[in-house]
């Protein structure tokens, strides 16, 4: 296998921006953007990397992004690392199976979640007020599909967490139409996929979308339907015992909720067993989605 990526340098090639898992290197006319093996949890990068899941969230992202252009446009160019810029070529290595060039867009500063079952900060929220996103619910249990998806935006929060707000707070900070355009392609992109994905063994759960604006117009950006954008549940699972087994990140949430890690302070290694179940996890998340 190949060695895990924690970071990269690109030589000759401006860095736009470093994520928490991608970097975005500038490429004058375009965006390449790089996934890396970095995890995030609770908001924080954790020290250790997963190997391989750099490229398993750009497959995805790549397989997604081809499949859901007639619904609304999107950045992606191309993978082919042959179709690349001639600066990058020395580095193809590196860059294959894990980057994508992508059209530069100027990011909208919203999270754009869509929930077809309740769980998550959305579970949190609805013990508390019994509501989702303002819409009233009666007698959810956590991980029950909801009657139908809802959009559930929240701040992009660059140094706290996110917040979820309601519709109307987003339209404070979008234009109405805007809102209502992007509410509309969200749930469409959420049913598509969570048709899909069902076929496939899997229950998309939940998923976020970033869009930006190219000119006046808006398209999707970031990546899409992968599992750090995700909840993925098996489907035969929650089917039999309702259970919420997930191909995502929620194993390694739920491992860091049972040390005693504060959460407010430089995250722990994993050890090489939660490792190997999240590489594991991330692989057949890739597998069930894509395979013929
Ligand atoms: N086409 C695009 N044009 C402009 N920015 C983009 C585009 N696609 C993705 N981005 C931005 O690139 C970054 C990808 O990095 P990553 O997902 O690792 O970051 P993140 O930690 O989620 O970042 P942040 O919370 O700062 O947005 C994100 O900030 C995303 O908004
Ligand atoms: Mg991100």
């Amino acid at each position: 296998m190949n060695n895990p990526i924690g970071s990269l340098e690109l030589p000759g090639v401006k860095k736009f921006k470093s994520g928490k898992v991608r970097e975005v290197f500038d490429l004058k006319e375009n965006f390449l953007i790089v996934a890396t093996d970095r995890i995030s949890a609770f908001d924080y990068v954790l020290p250790t990397l997963i190997p391989g899941k750099g490229e398993v969230l750009n497959k995805i992202s790549v397989f997604w992004f081809k499949k859901t252009k007639s619904i609304i446009e999107n950045h992606f160019i191309t993978d082919n690392i042959k179709e690349y810029p001639e600066n990058l070529k020395e580095s193809k290595e590196i860059l294959n199976g894990r980057s994508m060039l992508v059209k530069k867009a100027r990011p909208i500063e919203i999270e754009c979640v869509v929930r077809g079952y309740i769980m998550g900060s959305a579970w949190e929220d609805y013990k508390k007020t019994g509501e989702v996103a303002g819409i009233k619910f009666k007698n959810l249990q956590k991980g029950d599909r909801l009657p139908e998806p809802v959009f559930t935006p929240a701040t992009k929060s660059h140094t706290g967490h996110d917040e979820n707000i309601s519709f109307e707070q987003m339209k404070g900070i979008v234009h109405d139409r805007d809102a209502e355009f992007i509410r509309q392609k969200s749930i469409e992109l959420y049913n598509f996929a969570h048709n899909y994905a069902l076929e496939r063994g899997i229950i998309l759960a939940d998923t976020k979308f970033e869009f930006g604006k190219i000119d006046n117009k808006i398209i999707l950006i970031d990546e899409i339907f992968t599992p750090d954008s995700s909840r993925f549940l098996d489907r035969t699972q929650y089917e039999k015992e309702k259970k919420l087994v997930s191909f995502d990140k929620q194993f390694v949430r739920d491992y860091l909720l049972s040390t005693d890690w504060d959460r407010n302070s430089p995250p722990p290694e994993l050890p090489r067993e939660i490792v190997e179940k999240t590489r594991a996890r991330y692989h057949e998340a890739l597998e069930r989605l894509t395979r013929p």
